[in-house]
């Protein structure tokens, strides 16, 4: 079992709970332009009069066609709420989820069941690596990824590996991180308040005493949850903007590419932030305090975060979208 295995396995529950719901919107984001694409290759197709071709030869977005469902892979796919609502909106599809972890595969099976009639019956869910995907060439018509390409070892063979799998003409769907991300205000009150109960980190060799601000903003925050967190990176090169998310996608082999910046944002309450650290981002530190300890800190916490201003909670995150075709060339 791999690091990032054990690390999704045990922070499953808590991701649920506290992180997908955060970037629902974004993942929704991503639902929406792929219905778009879908739409538009539609609409082509029936401007050229073109017929339906099954299998591995016809183009992306072969809509409600019985006969051949659209095939779709959503790599990463967590606890399967981009499954969930892609589903929903594509009665045509069959869908396969592949995560490393089976902590949140078996949360994904929930929330399948839990989504609507016959939902979880069109979607196969398969441990795997991105890596080493367990599908034969050109299996898939549309690919997604949502916030996983920065957990993988090496983005570029992940990227070569998702082309492997979709047939040529075929979609794919990404949404990453953008490097550059600015630090949440409640970070650093909940830096100090550790500091202040004797839990802080204290500074990192070699900081300047200028220099924490700085790093804040090139890394992203602590409010990037760990596992997204440079710690965790083998690959920590979050691209610039959308438009270079863009271009790795060509460097893979994708063709016609498009790329949308956007911004992820969220407004905790002093007590959703206090949930949020404690329960999931920094849980292994909470976990190992005792009861009293505990208490104390989250009601120090409570009232620190309370005295700063609502923007201190505000939550925003640079991401990208960035599309690409599987072009014919091997
Ligand atoms: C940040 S979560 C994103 C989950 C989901 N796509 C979403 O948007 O909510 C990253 C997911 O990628 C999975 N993951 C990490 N490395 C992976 C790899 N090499 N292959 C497959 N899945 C991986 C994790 O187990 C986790 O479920």
């Amino acid at each position: 079992m791999t690091d990032q295995e054990a690390r999704y396995d045990r922070i499953a529950e808590g991701y649920a709970t506290w992180w997908a719901p955060i970037h629902m919107p974004a993942t929704l984001g991503l639902v929406r332009r792929v219905d778009d694409a879908l739409a538009a290759d539609g609409a082509r197709r029936a401007a050229a009069g073109a017929d339906a071709e099954p299998g591995a030869a016809r183009p992306a977005g072969v809509d409600a066609d019985a006969e051949t469902p659209l095939r779709v892979l959503d790599a990463g796919c967590g606890t399967g709420l981009l499954l969930a609502a892609l589903a929903d909106g594509r009665p045509d599809a069959r869908l396969t989820g592949v995560d490393l972890s089976a902590g949140m595969l078996a949360i994904a099976r929930r929330n399948l069941l839990a989504a609507g009639t016959g939902i979880a019956d069109r979607c196969t869910l398969v441990q795997a690596s991105l890596d080493h995907l367990p599908f034969p060439d050109a299996s898939f018509d549309v690919v997604t990824s949502a916030f996983v390409l920065q957990l993988v070892p090496n983005r570029h063979r992940a990227l070569r590996e998702l082309r492997r799998v979709l047939r040529p003409g075929g979609l794919l769907a990404t949404l990453v991180w953008v490097a550059g991300a600015p630090g949440l205000g409640a970070d650093e009150a909940y830096e100090a308040v550790l500091d202040a109960h004797g839990l802080g980190d204290g500074p990192a060799e070699g900081d300047a005493t200028d220099g924490d601000a700085e790093g804040d903003a090139t890394d992203g925050g602590a409010t990037v949850p760990d596992d997204d967190a440079r710690d965790d990176r083998d690959d920590r090169d979050d691209p610039l903007d959308a438009s270079r998310a863009a271009a790795r996608l060509r460097r893979a082999g994708f063709a016609r590419t498009t790329a949308e910046d956007d911004t992820l944002r969220h407004r905790f309450t002093p007590q959703t932030y206090t949930g949020f650290m404690r329960s999931f981002d920094d849980e292994d530190l909470w976990a190992s305090l005792a009861a009293q300890q505990a208490v104390d800190l989250e009601r120090d916490l409570l009232a620190r975060l309370q005295a700063l201003d609502a923007g201190a909670l505000h939550l925003e995150l640079p991401i990208a979208y960035a599309f690409g075709r599987r072009s014919p060339r091997p």
